[in-house]
């Protein structure tokens, strides 16, 4: 992946950092995501609720009923699952309707939209192949309107992003060099305007010599997905924060990491291709792109309040202790903090949803 990289820099000069990481996660042969090894399993980088225990498949299950009650039972009710990984989240939320909802399971049509060939792969060892079913590299530009809900978890933090630098003589962009056979960052002109347009439209506020990442992809997807969604809710669930909370002095450089086998590294620019490169997403900016949509924003909250909620923690005498165990560790764990799960609505009819509200609206 380095060789190629430098090979493509030598001849076309710096790409910004975002080419950068879009490359080093999802180059087909040489990516991060691209042709394997997963990230999770044996010898993973990191973990994810869902490899965890199946609470959070469980939760988006009952949400997902609750839903569809909501929508007066639409044939086919679509669940579409974007980012689904080794396919674990969608495994445990598949499991849970069928046991829970024969109704819905029969009127159900799920999707799998994963980037990454190798995942794409696991999938089709874990997802029994079906009635409904279907794993896709990308989201359909186009389809029947859906009645339904998409979901996804960690998504967004997986998206490329931009880093930025507040100068006193404006904005700066970071860009990939070759410097002494080596890659090197350097700060140049942005790339587009609308980085600064972003920084404007969401109220940011750098101090001079702040270091920031902006994701322009999570606005464009949200609104891909609006346009296939007739009505039916959209759940995200990721690392983050309010806009003031992820661009504040406390992020003086960012929330960019490198990781691999657990370890975090702070050059992003070592060994592309073989670590996973992350940012923290910004709520705030997801919170007025799906008002800006039309979208209602009933939620955001944190992982734990989402999963206790949802009644995780209830009937648990039937489970293994080994799987108690597993959720009351996902439940104390830095995930269940640090992660928040947003919930978006539209064309449900009435206000307010029957669902949601009192149960997930609660301070992250
Ligand atoms: C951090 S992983 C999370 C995987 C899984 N959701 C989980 O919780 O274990 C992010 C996943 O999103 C996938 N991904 C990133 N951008 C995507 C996109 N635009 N469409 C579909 N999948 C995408 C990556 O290939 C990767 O598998």
């Amino acid at each position: 992946m380095e060789a190629h990289l430098r090979a493509a820099i030598e001849s076309q000069g710096p790409i910004t950092f975002a080419r950068f990481m879009e490359q080093a996660l999802y180059h087909p042969e040489l990516g991060y995501y691209g042709a394997g090894p997963l990230p999770w399993g044996i010898d993973a980088d990191y973990v994810t609720a869902p490899q965890v225990h199946p609470a959070l498949g469980r939760s988006i299950a009952t949400l997902a009923m609750e839903l569809d009650e909501a929508l007066a039972r639409p044939d086919p009710f679509a669940l579409l699952e974007v980012g689904s990984g080794n396919g674990q989240l969608a495994r445990a939320v598949l499991a849970t309707i069928e046991q829970r909802s024969p109704d819905l399971w029969q009127r159900l049509s799920f999707t799998s939209v994963e980037r990454g060939a190798a995942a794409r792969a696991a999938q089709r060892d874990l997802l029994s192949p079906g009635r409904g079913k279907s794993v896709q590299a990308e989201l359909p530009l186009s389809c029947e309107p859906l009645r339904g809900l998409v979901y996804a978890n960690e998504l967004f933090d997986a998206f490329p992003v931009h880093r930025v630098q507040q100068t006193s003589g404006g904005l700066l962009e970071a860009h990939v060099d070759v410097g002494d056979g080596e890659l090197v960052e350097r700060y140049l002109g942005p790339s587009t305007p609308a980085l600064v347009q972003y920084i404007e439209d969401n109220s940011i506020d750098l101090a001079d010599g702040q270091v920031a990442e902006i994701c322009l992809n999570v606005q464009p997807w949200l609104a891909q997905v609006d346009g296939l969604l007739a009505a039916g809710g959209v759940l995200a669930v990721d690392y983050g924060h309010p806009t003031a909370v992820l661009y504040g002095p406390s992020r003086w450089s960012g929330t960019l990491v490198a990781q691999r086998r657990f370890a975090l590294f702070d050059d992003p620019l070592i060994h592309p291709g073989d670590r996973d490169l992350t940012a923290h997403v910004d709520f705030g900016n997801l919170q007025r792109a799906a008002e800006r949509l039309g979208m209602q924003w009933a939620a955001r909250c944190s992982l734990r309040v989402f999963l206790i909620g949802m009644g995780a923690t209830a009937n648990q005498e039937q489970e293994s202790i080994e799987a108690r165990l597993a959720l009351r560790h996902l439940l104390v764990s830095e995930i269940a903090d640090a992660h928040k799960v947003a919930f978006m609505y539209k064309a449900l009819g009435g206000d307010v949803p029957v669902f949601g509200r009192q149960r997930l609206d609660a301070p992250a």
